[in-house]
């Protein structure tokens, strides 16, 4: 979809549609009043039959109001006024999208990024209008034989601003906000795509192929014997149960001065997780395949910054494996040692993600990183905790922990702080090795982020479980694409070398 920024009257546009919001109690807003005046009355008159009462997210279209010059006039509502806040917009947008990719406009100029809210610039309602437009309309159906044919897609949107003087900061909005959603339908793509054909080398593909579409990123990308070379012996206990062969990915991209240490993340890239030898129950296990959104954040994040050519030194580092039993496979009991040198006695072989990411975290080491954010859909217990709405985050470093939390906040990709407390590391002591790979239930996702930290020593460090956010389940499911405006936006914060 293509997205322009506008400035002028409603009534004035030609257009296939024009979209003006209503709010609670009948009220009109700007444009829509200005509709109403150019029609003599038009819209306060359908309002008033209660045809349309501004309940936020409802839509009513009109077709040839008289005294505008669009064909098709499309009422939003916008709920009460004064409750219009970042998810009341983002709702309204997106009802107002749905609507148009399923009726007959191509196009429209869309008056909602007009309307006040609460604490957000025009370049936030800008850039958001775009995220959740592109959100709105993506679709998973490259598996399916017969896709269902949308009749009249709706190809481009104008996004309309106050002032001619906001078209500079609209214009700069629209590209950020579409840049995040296609690092979102790449995460979105990669997260849907079943475990057959996501596998690890297959994720080490399309690394290269984002570096061949990106030039500013490089791709390294490593196979089993380099990675035994590296020591990596965590991770590699993890890939032992399977036919697909490991990968282990690494993407830089370099566009700020050399000296700038750069700003690493690590994604978690287990393509399918069965959990090993302490093998999962059947009910919802088709959902594991989701178990490398971590990794297609990672992906998708790059991306973004990429496109943007945001003046950073980001790298990608993606640890991918299946995690299957087999007569090879790991078991309960064994004991494996990590590139630090570090030794784990895995109790649990479905506690894989951590055992990966220990690898990766030490093989971040190498960069001297300003700071390392991983991502994971690391544990169950993340989902009982926050449900579907926040990631969790842990971090050893007060500063960076606040930096995700706002960046979280201004994308609408919210985490919530948990604690990372010396008092739950015991959980994880082990009387044969250095310590375990899982303690009680207790807990579950704090002593997850402690193993972690373990690995960590050495720099500032967060990690984001997204076990809960990564992907919808029921009628609406899929991946969700997050968290790539999280970092994203935490990522473009970091322009210019300001200390995290
Ligand atoms: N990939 C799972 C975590 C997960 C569960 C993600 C549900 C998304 C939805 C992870 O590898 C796992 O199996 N974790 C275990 C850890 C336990 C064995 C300590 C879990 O959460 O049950
Ligand atoms: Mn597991
Ligand atoms: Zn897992």
């Amino acid at each position: 979809m293509e997205f322009t920024i506008k400035s002028g009257s409603p009534e004035k546009q030609r257009s296939a549609c024009v979209v003006v919001g209503v709010f609670d109690n009948r009220k009109l807003s700007l444009s829509a009043e200005l509709i109403d005046r150019a029609s003599n009355g038009y819209i306060a008159e359908i309002i008033r039959r209660g045809d349309m009462e501004g309940k936020l997210s409802s839509t009513l279209l009109l077709h040839n109001v008289r005294g505008t010059l669009a064909d098709r006039v499309l009422l939003v509502g916008l709920g009460k006024e004064r409750d219009f806040r970042d998810k009341e917009f983002r709702q309204a947008i997106r009802a107002a999208v749905k609507l148009l990719n399923e009726t007959g406009s191509y196009e429209a100029v869309v008056y909602l990024t007009e309307e006040k809210v609460k604490r957000r610039e025009v370049a936030w309602r800008v850039e958001h209008a775009v995220v959740v437009a592109m959100d709105a309309v993506y679709r998973f159906e490259s598996m399916k034989s017969q896709p269902t044919e949308v009749r009249r897609p709706l190809r481009k949107l104008t996004l309309s601003v106050p002032q001619r003087s906001d078209l500079a900061a609209g214009e700069t909005a629209a590209a950020r906000g579409l840049a995040i959603a296609h690092g979102m339908d790449l995460a979105k793509d990669l997260g849907n795509l079943p475990g057959n054909l996501c596998t690890p080398r297959y994720l080490g593909e399309r690394a290269l192929e984002l570096a061949r579409e990106f030039p500013t990123i490089v791709a390294k990308v490593l196979d089993q014997p380099q990675i035994e070379e590296l020591g990596m012996g965590s991770f590699l206990s993890v890939t032992r149960g399977s036919h697909e062969p490991p990968r282990f990915i690494v993407l830089e991209y370099e566009q700020a001065q050399r000296k700038q240490r750069p700003l690493v993340l690590v994604g978690k890239g287990i393509t399918f997780d069965t959990g090993g030898i302490s093998l999962k129950p059947p009910a919802d296990m088709d959902h594991m395949k989701y178990d490398m959104c971590g990794a297609a954040s990672v992906f998708g994040t790059m991306r973004a910054i990429a496109e943007l050519n945001a003046k950073i030194n980001v790298v990608g580092l993606v640890p991918a494996c299946e995690n299957m039993p087999s007569g090879h496979a790991t078991k309960p009991g064994d004991i494996v040692k990590s590139m630090s040198g570090q030794t784990v006695e895995v109790l649990n072989t479905d506690a894989e993600g951590r055992l990966i990411l220990a690898d990766a975290l030490t093989y971040a080491e190498r960069y001297e990183p300003e700071a390392v954010v991983d991502v994971a859909t690391l544990t169950g217990a993340m989902v009982i905790a926050l449900g579907h709405v926040a990631a969790g985050l842990f971090s050893n470093n007060d500063a960076l922990a606040r930096a995700l939390l706002a960046a979280g906040d201004d994308a609408y990709d919210r985490a919530w702080q948990l604690p990372l407390w010396e008092d739950y590391q015991e959980a994880l002591n082990s009387n044969f090795a250095d310590f375990a790979n899982v303690g009680s239930r207790a807990g579950g996702s704090i002593t997850a982020a402690c193993f972690l930290s373990r690995f960590t020593r050495k720099y500032d460090w967060a990690h984001i479980d997204i076990a809960g956010i990564a992907y919808k389940e029921g009628k609406e499911k899929g991946a969700t694409g997050r968290p790539v405006p999280l970092l994203t936006t935490w990522l473009l914060g970091q322009e210019g070398g300001t200390p995290v």
